[in-house]
């Protein structure tokens, strides 16, 4: 990115975030911070939070937190570089509109080249003894090599810098892969490939350039899906798997699915409409992409409660730009993948045709529980029916359902709606007390709200976000993390914004959460946002990193132990084959 960084510092400096946030919102003060009603998410009782002293902004309700750059992003629905140009505005500074132009237009294309180049690679060594397992891995998942090729699926063989290598061979610097996200900086100075044996899908976009790649580990290793991190080339909120593809389909409709094998396996199936988010829950940009290709889209999450959560979350997003919108439930197989290859694309071209609204057919689903003859029956199901409507987070839907409930049950509409209000004041409540709770008891396993940021080991993680709290209150208790890398942390995610920190505190720069919002993804933003609501004492910071660090020593220590003996297992396993 070709702002300089000392500009976006200095905006972020004269950007207060409750003078930001009071543009928008009406706050009130309590107790050294503020609160006012969420403008993300509709609400009658304040839950939105902003604290001045970390410049900070959370919501109870619906989870969205970030400084004020995302607060900018998220509620203008700006991208960075538009958000940056906003807040410019209103603080008088003038946006270096001119370091941008050439600048960026060149590093955009460089990376972009890089990629093509990257994306060649992984699929020619798919095809090369390097690449066996990965091509079996693929073959027995049922795709057959056209399909392979029409996605431009590849491999990225075992090895720490087998692409680096043929990059740099192709006169590409260090700093490109770095930036592309191809690479990963180590200890030294020196850098090495971040997608190792791993399958890997090529991201491409509407253009036709390749902005991204996922890859999958063979096997059961995690994370099971790593991604390209965001760059200046690729943004997983603006961005489809598999839009390139399905823009032209004549199916009609889009089918939004959760993942990259989901949408491969359709279009094998002769779907060759299917798209899928890039493991982030969809957005509100997603939506408005998808919009300028079709006129309906059909949901087809996972079967499990996290699809049925993200289908109920992404329903309104896409009804708010005048789409159609149907959700398909596979039955019998966790994902359509899964269906399509146990049931055959007839099962799933029925299904399609048969996909409901997403209410309608939970309505539906609730009726046939209640004999609506018998009239205590009936009001029992207005009253289940008006909680389960209390889920639904735009008013006018409420509005909608709450008129059929009251024709289908005979109860009045205004007394529905009561009800419905009642049931969501009461969420409210009960999310608040859990959050309180969660916040009282800092060794209780809270997951970030990603799904693929999730920790795997959550001891480990509560230490590594002790380490980030404490460096962003002082920064010079870095001294105290010396020899510290970032690859030792348990969590990738926050590995990296420790990475981030670490050279920030380095070159002397300040560390507000609003000034980072360039160098991590919405993603990381709002983990940290989360991590920095938390109370940390100052006053014993040495003692508190020191602390922190013997836990992360440990844990590491048992997962060091943990693929020691796996690997002993695996390589007495061997051994006895051997020897039959
Ligand atoms: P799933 O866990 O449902 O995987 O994640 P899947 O698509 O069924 O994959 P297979 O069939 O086991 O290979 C759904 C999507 O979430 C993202 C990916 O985009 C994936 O396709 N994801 C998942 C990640 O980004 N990282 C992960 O570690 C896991
Ligand atoms: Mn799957």
């Amino acid at each position: 990115m070709a702002i300089p960084s000392a500009f976006i510092d200095e905006l972020v400096a004269r950007s207060d975030i409750v003078d930001v946030v009071s543009d928008y919102v009406n706050l009130s003060p309590k107790g050294g911070s503020y609160w006012g009603l969420c403008p993300f998410h509709g609400e009658k009782t304040a839950s939105f939070h902003v604290l001045p002293d970390r410049q900070l902004y959370h919501c109870f309700g619906c989870g969205k937190g970030g400084g004020v750059i995302s607060f900018v992003m998220e509620l203008e629905n700006l991208p960075y570089l538009d958000a940056l140009r906003l807040l410019a505005k209103r603080a008088g500074m003038e946006f270096p509109e001119g370091d941008l132009d050439e600048s960026g237009r060149r590093r955009r294309a460089r990376l972009l080249q890089l990629n093509k180049e990257a994306a060649r690679y992984f699929h020619s060594q798919l095809h090369s003894p390097a690449g066996r397992e990965g091509l079996e891995y693929l073959r027995g998942r049922g795709l057959s090599k056209g399909i392979m090729t029409r996605f431009g699926l590849g491999f990225a063989p075992e090895s720490w810098d087998s692409l680096t290598k043929a990059m740099t061979d192709k006169g590409f610097a260090k700093g490109d892969l770095l930036d592309a996200g191809l690479a990963v900086s180590g200890k030294k100075g020196g850098v090495y490939d971040r997608f190792r044996n791993r399958v890997m899908f090529p991201i491409i976009d509407l253009r036709g350039d390749v902005i991204g790649f996922g890859g999958r580990v063979l096997g059961d290793g995690t994370p099971k899906y790593l991604n390209s991190p965001d760059t200046p080339v690729f943004n997983k909120s603006r961005n489809l798997f598999a839009l390139n593809l399905a823009k032209t389909t004549k199916l009609g409709r889009i089918v939004l699915t959760e993942g990259y094998m989901d949408t491969i396996s359709l279009y094998q199936a002769g779907f060759d409409c299917a798209v899928a988010s890039l493991g982030t829950a969809l957005t509100a940009d997603h939506a408005k992409l998808l919009s300028r290709f079709t006129k309906e889209v059909v949901i087809c999450y996972d079967a499990d409660a996290a699809g049925v959560q993200a289908a109920n979350r992404a329903i309104p997003m896409l009804e708010k730009t005048g789409l159609k919108v149907r959700v398909l439930r596979v039955s019998g197989a966790k994902d359509p993948d899964e269906f399509i290859r146990k049931y055959g694309p007839d099962a799933f071209a029925r299904l399609l045709d048969q996909s409901e609204n997403y209410v309608e057919y939970n309505l539906g689903q609730l009726q046939s529980k209640y004999d609506l003859t018998d009239p205590v029956q009936k009001t029992e199901f207005a009253r289940s029916a008006a909680e389960m409507l209390a889920g639904l987070d735009s008013p006018v839907e409420r509005e909608v359902y709450a008129g059929q409930l009251s024709e289908l049950t005979g109860v009045g509409k205004n007394a529905l709606l009561q009800e419905i209000q009642r049931s969501r004041n009461q969420r409210m409540r009960s999310a608040k007390r859990k959050q309180a709770r969660r916040d009282m008891t800092p060794v209780t396993q809270v997951q970030p709200k990603a799904r693929q940021m999730r920790y795997e080991n959550p001891r480990s993680a509560r230490a590594e976000e002790g380490i980030l709290r404490l460096l962003i209150l002082d920064g010079s208790l870095l001294r105290e993390t010396e020899g510290l890398e970032p690859d030792q942390f348990s969590s990738p995610y926050l590995g990296k914004i420790y990475e981030v920190l670490r050279r920030r505190i380095r070159e002397g720069r300040a560390l507000q959460l609003g000034m980072l919002e360039g160098e991590l993804d919405r993603d990381e933003i709002e983990l940290l946002a989360d991590i920095l609501r938390h109370p940390e004492a100052l006053e014993n910071g040495k003692s508190a990193m020191a602390d922190y660090r013997a836990i992360l020593d440990t844990e590491q220590m048992k997962r060091r132990a943990d693929d020691e003996a796996a690997l002993l297992a695996a390589r007495e396993k061997y051994r006895q084959k051997k020897s039959i």
